[in-house]
């Protein structure tokens, strides 16, 4: 459907209205509900009997929002280029999709600098794995290529967003969020983590002047549809998403460069460097916006390549989002070793059959099964998990001893973060959120993660 008011213009196609990714396949039957993805809410489709279905993600990528699955040959250019196995989430297609990957491959094989950006939506300050799994792969990403990250932390939009916060708390929300990300271990010397409402008044002017700028090209036309805005929507909604896209650019950080934060002029050599964002496949519709614009700045960004991942799975099984506000739809970082094993023996859905018997006889369903799916999370080891993956289906292996292996493995993952998580003191926190000159090496540096 052609919608003069999309945000997708250009190259990609236009979406509809609220970014409904839905109509990505057949009409749905009558009493079913669609899929519905927009950089605020999520959910999956139900069936006419109204079950939760799983999400399409072949259709989000391909049939609507036209970005590239990741396939069998990016994979082994990236081992190519990079001397790197894929991680786990790669290879087993967690991180399912992008934009121009193969281009920062490019990049990065010819020696060129690029970097890395990535954020969060301070919302709460508990966290769960399906905050962390996209942090810890950045940090991967950035072990491979030794590159600069910056990390965003979007006090401004919650604040904006959510009509139960406000700026105060995701204000501290920011600080506690930062401590999180932290305890998985950037690297100090090439990591800057920020939160928008202190940053912009310390040491962000060009990230301001980046952001009018850009809010110049983009008439309300192009966001209306695509953000679901209409005339009652506030209006720090609807400049933030340029705050979001210009944090793509790198000028909006002259000092990591060692640009001078001071003077007026925003470097045309710093606006080159190439940018690489792994994200959630929800905040695709911001940075098809800047896709479509960065080269109308008058320094101009190349467009920032993207890697996606799909939705984690909720305990409660596929369809679902883990959410802070549903204790037993996640794993939290907070967790002691006793309430992973309640919430997982509890509440993580079961591919198992009724009773012992049947499932010794029908054997279960690993790819319904939520504990399974976290041991693809977590497991490294693919001829274990394959091992498993045919005992369980088999009727080898009880649901009891499947979720036994899942609790050993998120135990010990939440545990090892918690004793980080005490190294993380105000003074760490300071140097990774002051704005500084950052070093790197990229292809010349590399270092194995
Ligand atoms: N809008 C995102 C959220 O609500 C936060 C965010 C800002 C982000 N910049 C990003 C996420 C870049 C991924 C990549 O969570």
């Amino acid at each position: 459907m052609a919608d003069k008011n999309s945000a997708i213009a250009g190259e990609e196609p236009p979406s509809v209205a609220g970014l409904s990714i839905a109509g990505t396949s057949e009409a749905p039957a009558a009493g079913a509900v669609e899929q519905q993805i927009d950089p605020w809410s999520v959910s999956a489709g139900q069936d006419a009997e109204g079950n939760v279905l799983a999400f399409d993600y072949p259709a989000i990528s391909n049939r609507k929002w036209n970005t590239k699955l990741i396939d069998q040959a990016i994979l082994e250019r990236f081992e190519r280029v990079t001397g790197h196995r894929p991680h786990r989430w790669l290879r087993r297609g967690l991180f399912f999709s992008h934009r121009d990957l193969d281009k920062i491959l490019d990049t990065y094989e010819k020696g060129k600098d690029f970097f890395l950006y990535t954020g969060r939506g301070p919302s709460s300050d508990n966290i769960h794995i399906g905050h962390t799994i996209p942090f810890e792969f950045t940090k991967w990403l950035q072990d491979v290529f030794d590159v600069p990250l910056v990390i965003m932390l979007t006090d401004d939009e919650k604040a904006l967003f959510r009509e139960d916060l406000t700026i105060e708390q995701t204000m501290k929300f920011s600080i506690e969020n930062a401590k999180d990300i932290l305890a998985l271990g950037f690297d100090v010397k090439k990591t800057f983590i920020y939160s928008d409402l202190k940053f912009y008044g310390n040491g962000g002017s060009h990230m301001l002047w980046n952001a009018f700028e850009f809010s110049k090209l983009i008439p309300f036309n192009q966001v209306r549809g695509a953000f679901g805005f209409d005339g009652s929507t506030n209006t720090g909604r609807i400049f933030f998403p340029n705050f979001q896209c210009v944090a793509a650019f790198a000028t909006s950080y002259p000092f990591i460069w060692g640009d001078d934060v001071n003077s007026p002029i925003r470097s045309k050599k710093t606006a080159a460097i190439p940018c690489l964002i792994p994200c959630a496949i929800d905040q695709d519709p911001y940075f098809r916006l800047v896709r479509d614009n960065s080269l109308r700045m008058k320094n101009p960004s190349p467009k920032p390549a993207l890697i996606h991942s799909k939705f984690l799975t909720a305990l409660q099984g596929p369809g679902g989002k883990m959410s802070a506000s549903n204790p037993n739809s996640a794993i939290f970082m907070s967790d002691k070793p006793k309430e992973i094993q309640k919430k997982i023996n509890k509440y993580a859905f079961s591919g198992g059959q009724e009773t012992v018997e049947l499932h010794r006889e029908l054997g279960g369903n690993p790819d319904v099964d939520v504990a399974y799916q976290y041991l693809t999370y977590f497991e490294d080891d693919d001829e274990k998990l394959d091992k498993i993956y045919a005992a369980y289906k088999s009727g080898e292996m009880l649901t009891g001893e499947l979720k036994k292996e899942c609790i050993n493995l998120m135990q010990a993952y939440v545990k090892g973060f918690q004793e980080r998580r005490t190294q993380v003191t105000d003074e760490v926190l300071e140097q990774y959120m002051k704005p500084r000159k950052l070093e790197w090496l990229g292809k010349k540096g590399k270092s194995a993660p």
